[in-house]
């Protein structure tokens, strides 16, 4: 079959590589990719968020399924435009990516589906969000209702700041803090029923110990040896399922990627956040486990046919990435720095690098984007795989580039970004 991802980092990478091993697929193709996708995909220059150009080019490669990465094309109905057309999609419509869309859309959500998740109030105005404030005490939790790359969200035991925030976004959502590990759940959806995937961890904030700035996330790991043995099947039960349901009932059937952001707190787990897409960089070590065609787990989501697939297999062992930044990255990435050392770190037995923001400039690879890459490790433990992925990364060089020393090294519940 014929395979067109959407997508651009690392996330997209590890989703390439993956259909390239198993299954099928005879040709891939990736707009617009990047260097590293383009070793294993021929790649097409245009935005992913068009959806008039997608769907020319999934009919002129003939695509027999387009994987949808990122959660922009999502919010911008790219999914709704294929499937229109006639082309099959593995991606939730633009209403139901509300779910990652809009935080206030979630809340309702989930209270209407009796999932848990943190008590919230919709704010519009200063006064309602100072009575929101008060309400629920510090640590404050202040959410831009929108999408917002990361940065909407304030966490802060500072009431003047958590109301400038507040003031800033316009609409917010205030919630309850909550306290506890976080961990990633993805779910693959087709409308109706849905099967969960391998939980990991990712890593939040910008230095070792979790200090500085929130980022995209600069490393992950699965499985998680210290997580209750049922954590999959409980996100499944008393997450994913309600809340497909209730979208189905309000007439917008979710089919594709529901991401479950989880905090295990004292009294249970609750729900910090859904996303409508793959997450990066846990999807980087959760393709590295998974043992069957994703190729054809992502065609059975999009055609409504999850319930005659057989349920994803998971190989034994771990797998750590560890995400090399540019220099100033978050805040303002330092672009143009030549990448060298590949090579050396891909002998690494166990260890590969995924490109996420890298260009070529002649000859040359060059940091492209505030994430660059992401080496990963497999092992037959965690330490093994993290001892790979850091032998790895040791290897690359790229002037100003940085990385946490800290991914997977205490692999234990009191390492969460809300722990
Ligand atoms: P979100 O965009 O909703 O995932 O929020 C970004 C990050 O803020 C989360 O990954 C948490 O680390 C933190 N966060 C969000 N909501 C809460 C909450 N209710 N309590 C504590 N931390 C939170
Ligand atoms: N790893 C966090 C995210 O993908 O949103």
């Amino acid at each position: 079959m014929r395979v067109l991802v959407l997508g651009s980092g690392g996330r997209e990478h590890a989703l390439v590589r993956s259909l390239a091993q198993g299954g099928d697929v005879t040709q891939l193709h990736a707009a617009p990719g990047n260097p590293g996708i383009g070793e294993l995909a021929d790649l097409h220059d245009l935005g992913a968020t068009d959806a008039a150009a997608v769907t020319a080019l999934a009919r002129k490669v003939a695509a027999d399924l387009v994987v949808i990465g990122p959660e922009a094309p999502l919010v911008a109905g790219v999914a709704d435009a294929l499937r229109d057309s006639g082309v099959t999609c593995f991606g939730p419509s633009q209403r139901a990516a509300m779910i990652e869309g809009s935080k206030s859309f979630a809340k309702q959500v989930m209270t209407a589906a009796g999932v848990p998740t943190a008590a919230a109030l919709t704010c519009r105005t200063e006064p309602e969000a100072a009575a929101a404030l008060a309400r629920f005490g510090s640590p404050y939790v202040v959410k831009a209702d929108g999408l917002a790359a990361g940065k909407g969200v304030v966490v802060t035991t500072d009431r003047a700041e958590a109301l400038r925030h507040a003031r800033a976004c316009g609409t917010v959502v205030i919630e309850e803090f909550l306290d506890g590990p976080e961990v990633s759940v993805f779910a693959l959806a087709d409308g109706t029923t849905a099967t969960t995937l391998l939980p990991a961890q990712d890593y939040k904030r910008a230095g070792d110990g979790d200090t500085g700035p929130n980022t995209g996330g600069m490393g992950a790991y699965a499985p998680l040896p210290w997580a209750p043995a049922d954590l999959a099947d409980q996100t499944l039960a008393e997450v994913v399922l309600p809340t497909l349901a209730e979208l189905a009932r309000i007439g917008t059937p979710y089919s594709g990627l529901l991401y479950a952001g989880l905090c295990l707190t004292s009294r249970g787990l609750r729900v910090v956040e859904f996303n409508a897409r793959f997450g990066d960089p846990e999807t980087q070590v959760v393709l590295d486990r998974l043992g069957t065609p994703l190729a054809g787990l992502l065609t059975a989501c999009a055609t409504g046919d999850l319930a005659s697939a057989p349920p994803p297999r998971w190989l034994p062992g771990a797998a750590v990435t560890v995400v090399i930044a540019a220099e100033g990255y978050p805040a303002d990435p330092v672009r143009g720095a030549a990448i060298d050392g590949l090579p050396e770190a891909e002998r690494v037995p166990g260890a590969y690098v995924l490109q996420a923001g890298t260009a070529r400039a002649g000859p040359e690879l060059i940091a492209a984007g505030g994430r660059v890459l992401n080496v990963v490790g497999a092992g037959d433990d965690l330490a093994a795989a993290r001892a790979r992925a850091y032998e790895a990364a040791a290897l690359i060089t790229m002037r100003g580039g940085w990385y946490r020393t800290d991914i997977a090294a205490d692999p234990a519940p009191g390492t969460g970004p809300g722990a």
